[in-house]
């Protein structure tokens, strides 16, 4: 490795971690016992991630923490960043652009370093959303690139044998979501387990695994993915269902931009589905409409209940309707959609 000169780094809020600062040296970015400074970055529950300004251009250094800040006890095996860094070099080489690139990898901290992207060219979706500014233009982008992901590794050998992530997907998704609502919410308790069950059971694709607004920067050539630690060769269905949700849920704290988020999801619907060409999209979409509200429901009672819904009126609303529609499933998104924003305006 090139001996590297000192940065004389000296901006950032805080001294950096001496783990994340000896992560660094590893990969050749900063000098050996070189002082790094730089700024924590906030909005994360699974990882510690800080900015920090090399002289090469602005890092992310993102380590993955074996028990989640959340208030649910929640641990989760840290050798997830190992999948995350996976799926960002997999995504950037179909679709250029998508994810940040990969500047080095330390495994044996858990840490990765990707290109830090500048948050006024790169806001983040949800914040966009949260602010009622609800583009059907960048929700079609978002479900065109997801899917063209999910084509391009579609029933590939390569692909399974390099994100057989199971375990980890269950650990990180499947019982904290909907085992975890199922304990909670007894009632769709075998409901709730049969869909994970079925989730588990399908192997075609490269899951991203939270595709959630607050993991999506909106670009100004398009979206770009962050947080893939929950990457799987799995279910299409997971990440479609799971990114919708958030388009349903956001209608309930910004009732003004319901009209927006219903046409945006319907543009994320239809530009996802017509990019599916390994298994009939009408299966795909009515098993994505079926775990759809299962998902809607384990953002109130699983482990990592949405922030934003503060009261309990407002938690028993989002019960009822996922459990309406738990009990009789929809064919079609399009369906549940309806369903679910008819059930808001009565
Ligand atoms: N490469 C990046 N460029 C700019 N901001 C980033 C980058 N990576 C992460 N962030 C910011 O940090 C937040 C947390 O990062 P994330 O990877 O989602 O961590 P966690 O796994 O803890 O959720 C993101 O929501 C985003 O605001
Ligand atoms: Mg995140």
């Amino acid at each position: 490795m090139t001996p590297v000169r000192p940065q004389q780094n000296t901006r950032g809020d805080t001294e950096l971690p001496a783990a994340l600062r000896d992560a660094l040296a590893r990969m050749g970015l900063v000098a050996p016992d070189e002082s790094v400074r730089g700024t924590a970055l906030e909005g994360g529950v699974s990882s510690d991630i800080w900015r920090v300004d090399l002289c090469s251009g602005p890092v992310c250094v993102k380590r993955a923490l074996p028990k989640l800040k959340v208030d649910a006890e929640w641990r989760a095996p840290v050798e997830r960043n190992r999948y995350e860094v996976a799926w960002l070099r997999a995504a950037e080489a179909i679709v250029p652009g998508a994810a940040p690139t990969v500047l080095g990898e330390d495994p044996a901290s858990y840490a990765f370093v990707m290109a830090c992207l500048e948050p006024g060219l790169y806001p983040l979706w949800k914040t966009q959303l949260l602010g009622g500014k609800v583009s059907a233009d960048f929700a079609r982008q978002v479900g065109d690139v997801v899917g063209r992901i999910h084509a391009a590794s579609a029933d590939r050998d390569d692909f399974a044998a390099a994100f057989r992530s199971d375990e980890n997907f269950y650990a990180i998704r499947l019982e904290p979501y909907l085992i975890a609502a199922a304990r909670n919410q007894p009632d769709v308790g075998d409901v709730l387990e049969a869909l994970a069950k079925t989730t588990a059971s399908v192997r075609r694709v490269l899951v991203h695994g939270d595709v959630s607004p607050k993991n999506i920067l909106a670009g100004p050539c398009g979206p770009v993915f962050l947080d893939a630690e929950c990457a799987w060769f799995g279910d299409p269905a997971f990440d479609l269902a799971f990114c919708l949700n958030h388009l349903l849920l956001k209608g309930i704290v910004v009732p003004l931009a319901r009209d927006d988020l219903k046409r945006a999801f319907e543009a994320l619907r239809a530009a996802y589905l017509s990019v599916v060409d390994w298994e009939p999209a009408d299966e795909l979409e009515a098993r994505t409409a079926r775990l759809l509200p299962g998902l809607t429901l384990a953002r109130v009672d699983g482990k990592s209940p949405v922030e934003y819904l503060q009261s309990e009126s407002d938690r028993s609303l989002v019960r009822a309707v996922a459990k309406a529609l738990l009990a009789r499933p929809k064919e079609t998104l399009t369906q549940v959609s309806e369903f679910w924003w008819t059930a808001l305006a009565s």
